[in-house]
């Protein structure tokens, strides 16, 4: 079976493509830059390593058949993609965003982009995974005042989401690592609803099967509260700037790619997220 290598292990994304890869069998070399603390699980050989130094990953990659790049900065990618060529890897998966295929002049994906590119000039065979929104990213920010209090603060209700399930966005990882049939493919993956923030609120409380106030912040208090927990000012305001948008315009199409294109399995709702996701609320 093939020998994967996979960095970011321990991420959101990484640890289910961790255990996607094992429930097909395939062998695991997973990186971490802390394995003490890593939580891995027992069947993956969990390796020291930090993807943003690639030299300490060269003994990793050594005779493996395919890899998992967590998006570091294009140096690195480039240096990651360089060892993998050297080590005879056969295929590299890169987590990217959506953005990295947005429209000329939109710079918001320049740096996936890049990733992507340093990786493409490798010659190694690659897939990129590029999924938009996160659902879970919710956690951040509503977790525990959901937990204390039962409320979600957030400033526009009525912004609209397009969130994937990160079961789905390493579904498809997994399948690109595993199958043949997804060289050159770049899979923008969004979520199967188009829904508000109000409504995300709604389906937790669902989930929970008890009611979550909404408190409606103003923009100024959203952005202090971004700049308190250490986003930059400039990423604050496009956070803002991508939520704000005037009633009616740029809605996002009612339907957008998903993991199913690439799974054969209809993508995750919000719904089941929240329902797989109900313990963190509580
Ligand atoms: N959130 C979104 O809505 C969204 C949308 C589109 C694309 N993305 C992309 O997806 C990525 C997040 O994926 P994820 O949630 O699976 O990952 P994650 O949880 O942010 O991080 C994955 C792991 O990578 C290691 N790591 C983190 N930062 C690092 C750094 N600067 N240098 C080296 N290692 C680092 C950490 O592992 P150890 O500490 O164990 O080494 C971490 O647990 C984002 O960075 C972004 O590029 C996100």
């Amino acid at each position: 079976m093939a020998t994967t290598v996979v960095t970011g292990a321990t991420g959101r994304v990484g640890r289910r493509v961790v255990d996607g890869l094992l429930r097909a069998g395939a062998e695991v070399r997973a990186v971490t830059r802390d394995p003490g603390a890593a939580g891995l699980p027992d069947g993956a050989r969990v390796v020291a390593g930090d993807p943003g130094r690639p030299e300490t990953l060269a003994a990793a990659l050594e005779g493996a058949d395919a890899a998992y790049l967590f998006p570091v900065s294009d140096t690195a990618a480039a240096g990651f993609a360089r060892l993998a060529s050297a080590a005879g890897v056969g295929r590299i998966v890169v987590l990217s965003s959506v953005s990295a295929g947005g429209a000329e002049g939109d710079h918001s994906g320049d740096h996936h982009r890049a990733v992507e590119r340093a990786v493409e000039a490798s010659g190694v065979t690659w897939t990129h995974v590029r999924p938009g929104e996160f659902m879970a990213n919710v956690l951040d920010w509503w977790a525990a005042p959901i937990r204390d209090e039962g409320v979600v603060r957030e400033p526009f209700p009525r912004a609209l989401h397009q969130p994937v399930h990160e079961d789905d966005i390493a579904d498809v990882a997994v399948a690109a690592l595993l199958e043949d049939g997804h060289a050159g493919a770049a899979y923008a993956l969004l979520g199967p609803e188009v829904l508000t923030t109000a409504d995300q609120v709604r389906l937790i409380g669902a989930a929970l099967g008890r009611d979550i106030r909404f408190e409606e912040l103003t923009r100024e208090q959203a952005r202090r509260r971004y700049v308190e927990h250490g986003v930059p000012p400039e990423v604050a305001d496009w956070l803002l700037a991508v939520e704000e948008l005037p009633e009616g315009t740029a809605v996002p199409p009612a339907t957008g790619p998903t993991a199913e294109a690439v799974t054969g399995r209809p993508a995750r709702t919000f719904a089941q997220w929240a329902a797989d996701h109900a313990g963190d609320f509580r």
